[in-house]
C-alpha cells in the first residue's frame, strides 16, 4: 500500500532529514513510526502527503507512483492527522467540517449527516458537533480531526502524535479506535504504551534512518536499543 524507494529529503539543501528510506507497508498494516524529537517521522508523513517533494527516490501510494498529476487520487486514499491539527480544521463547526469532505465526494446531505453523527458516536464525541472550532480545546480539537478524517473512510490513515495532548478518557478512545479500524494505519508517536496497544509492527528512525523495523513486542521490550536512540521503555514494560 505504501513503498518508499531510496528516498532522501533535505529542508535546506543540505542537511539530510530522511536519507535514503526503503519502506514497504502491506495492506491491513499497522505500523507504529518512533523515534526522538528530530528522528524526520513528521517528515515522513508530509512525504507521504506530497506536502513535501523527496530530492531523491520515489514514493508509491497503492502502486501509484506519487508526482504532481496523481496527487489528487492518492489524497483521496489518505486520511491523515497531523501533529499540528490546530490548523486542519477549517469550517466554523465540527459539524461543517465533517460534512464538508463528504459533501465534496458526492455523498447526499442526508447520507453524509448519518455518516457524520455515527463516527461521533464511535468517539463519543455528540456534545461536539455543532461547537464552534476555535471554542474547543486543543484535545477537543484533536479528537474533532480525528473523527473527521474517520468519517471519509480512507485507505490508509496517517496519525502524527494522536495522542498527544489527550485525556486519559480521549485517548482511551483513540487506541480503541485505532485498534477498530481495518485500514492501512501510521502511527508516530512517543506514546509507545499506545503504539504497542495498537501497532503490529514498529519502525523505529534515527536522524532520517531505519534503526529497526520488526515486530513491535520485540522491540518495544529492548530497553538498550531504545536507550541508544534516546527512548525509555513503554510504561507497562518498566520494572517499578
Ligand atoms: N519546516 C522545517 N524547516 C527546516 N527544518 C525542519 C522543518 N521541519 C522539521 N525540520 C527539521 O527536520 C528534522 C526532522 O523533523 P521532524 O520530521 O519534524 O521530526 P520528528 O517528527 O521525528 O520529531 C529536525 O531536525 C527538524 O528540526
Ligand atoms: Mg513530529
Amino acid at each position: 500500500m505504501i513503498e518508499f524507494q531510496n528516498v532522501s529529503f533535505s529542508y535546506d539543501g543540505k542537511t539530510p532529514v530522511v536519507e535514503q528510506l526503503e519502506l514497504v507497508i502491506k495492506t491491513g498494516e499497522t505500523v507504529g513510526l518512533i523515534g526522538a524529537n528530530g528522528a524526520g517521522k513528521s517528515t515522513i508523513m508530509k512525504l507521504l502527503l506530497g506536502l513535501l517533494l523527496p530530492a531523491e527516490g520515489k514514493i508509491f501510494v497503492d502502486g501509484l507512483l506519487l508526482e504532481q498529476k496523481q496527487l489528487p487520487t492518492i489524497r483521496k486514499k489518505i486520511g491523515y492527522v497531523l501533529q499540528d491539527s490546530d490548523n486542519q480544521m477549517f469550517m466554523p463547526t465540527v459539524f461543517e467540517d465533517m460534512m464538508f469532505g463528504l459533501l465534496n465526494y458526492g455523498m447526499s446531505k442526508e447520507d453524509a449527516e448519518v455518516q457524520v453523527d455515527t463516527v461521533l458516536q464511535q468517539l463519543g464525541l455528540e456534545r461536539l458537533k455543532y461547537r464552534h472550532n476555535h471554542k474547543i480545546s486543543g484535545g477537543e480539537k484533536r479528537m474533532a480531526a480525528i473523527a473527521t478524517v474517520l468519517a471519509m473512510q480512507p485507505e490508509v490513515i496517517l496519525m502524527d502524535e494522536p495522542t498527544t495532548a489527550l485525556d486519559p478518557c480521549n485517548r482511551r478512545t483513540v487506541i480503541r479506535t485505532i485498534k477498530s479500524l481495518p485500514q492501512t494505519k501510521l502511527i508516530a508517536s512517543h506514546d509507545l504504551d499506545m503504539i504497542l496497544e495498537t501497532c503490529d509492527r514498529v519502525i523505529l528512525l534515527s536522524q532520517g534512518q531505519i534503526a529497526a523495523d520488526g515486530d513491535c513486542r520485540t522491540i518495544l521490550s529492548d530497553g538498550e536499543l531504545l536507550e541508544k536512540h534516546r527512548m525509555e521503555l513503554p510504561l507497562c514494560m518498566q520494572k517499578i
